[in-house]
């Protein structure tokens, strides 16, 4: 086996914290786009209405990033809910710190807490439902950490998560192949976490069918980006993506700076309008399930 066929697990994972890390700031700095109403709320919702959430219950959002999509579910478990909000990234956990104390949610109860999804231990038949927005396919082990997380559900506890579809269906991760190409990189190896690692919504489906889900059900949704030139889209991916930015990290910086104007001029062309503003349309695909207790 050559050695860029073994995955290092130790090492992901610290890629990933210290991705994520950086891009915290960026995370804030975009929110408005982000959070711009046909944008990630659009996944957020469809997620939602697959589990909805209630009075009392008690609900977990994995891999929150800035709070979401839990913050949205968390008027809706008042009175004498709770919500978890969990996330490997402190620093993305800060912004949802500063989310939660910014809002008045009542006598809802919200945990934050930092932690590894493929290394949660949850307390069995607490929850009733589980959320997780673009989450999953940075997972280094998505069968086990849904077989924990199911366990941490009551039975007929509600489970619903999205992921990205493939990189025709995703405007944002249209500098991927120009990057690829400029930089002479390899494809990506098979079998990797990574942004379009669960893409295939029957994969999604067979994951959590594994994990020993029931009443699996699969569908999509779309969140748009927009901006008000290439400039701004490219400033937006480099501020957010960090598994885009990943594949320049290691580029002197003359050379990133040479390839982000090269992105610029040429990723973005098929989404600009007649009014220059770039339209990034992002096709999510979510998956709902129950505990079958
Ligand atoms: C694309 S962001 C999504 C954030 C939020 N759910 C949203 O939709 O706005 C991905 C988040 O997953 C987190 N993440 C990635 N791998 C994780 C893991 N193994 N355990 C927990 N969180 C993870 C990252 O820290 C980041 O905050």
């Amino acid at each position: 086996m050559s050695t860029d066929t073994i995955f290092d697990h130790h090492a992901y994972k610290s890629g990933l914290r210290r991705e994520w890390r950086e891009a915290a700031p960026g995370w804030q700095r975009w929110l408005e786009v982000l959070e711009a109403d046909d944008a990630m709320p659009q996944v957020g919702r469809s997620l939602l209405e697959a589990v909805r959430p209630g009075p009392g219950d008690r609900l977990l959002d994995v891999g929150t990033g800035y709070g979401e999509p839990g913050l949205t579910a968390a008027r809706s478990l008042a009175p004498g809910g709770h919500l978890t909000l969990q996330d490997l990234s402190g620093e993305m956990l800060a912004l949802a710190r500063d989310r939660v104390d910014a809002v008045d949610l009542g006598d809802v109860e919200v945990a934050i807490i930092e932690r590894d999804a493929d290394q949660l231990e949850l307390t069995a038949g607490r929850l009733d439902g589980v959320i997780s927005r673009s989450v999953l396919m940075y997972l280094a082990d998505p069968i086990g950490s849904l077989i924990r997380l199911r366990a941490g559900l009551r039975a007929g506890g509600r489970l619903a998560a999205s992921t990205w579809s493939g990189p025709h269906e995703v405007a944002m991760a249209a500098p991927v192949p120009v990057i690829r190409r400029l930089l002479d990189l390899p494809p990506p190896a098979a079998d990797r976490p990574g942004l379009f690692a669960l893409s295939d919504p029957e994969r999604l489906h067979d994951v959590v069918t594994a994990a020993g889900f029931a009443e699996v059900e699969l569908g999509t949704s779309t969140a748009v980006f927009e901006f008000t030139s290439p400039a701004e889209a490219t400033r937006f991916l480099r501020d957010c993506a960090p598994p885009v930015t990943a594949l320049v990290d290691d580029q002197p910086p003359e050379v990133r700076e040479r390839v982000w104007e090269r992105v610029t001029e040429e990723a973005w062309e098929p989404y600009v309008g007649d009014d220059g503003r770039v339209r990034l349309a992002n096709r999510a695909h979510w998956v709902a399930a129950t505990n079958p207790g």
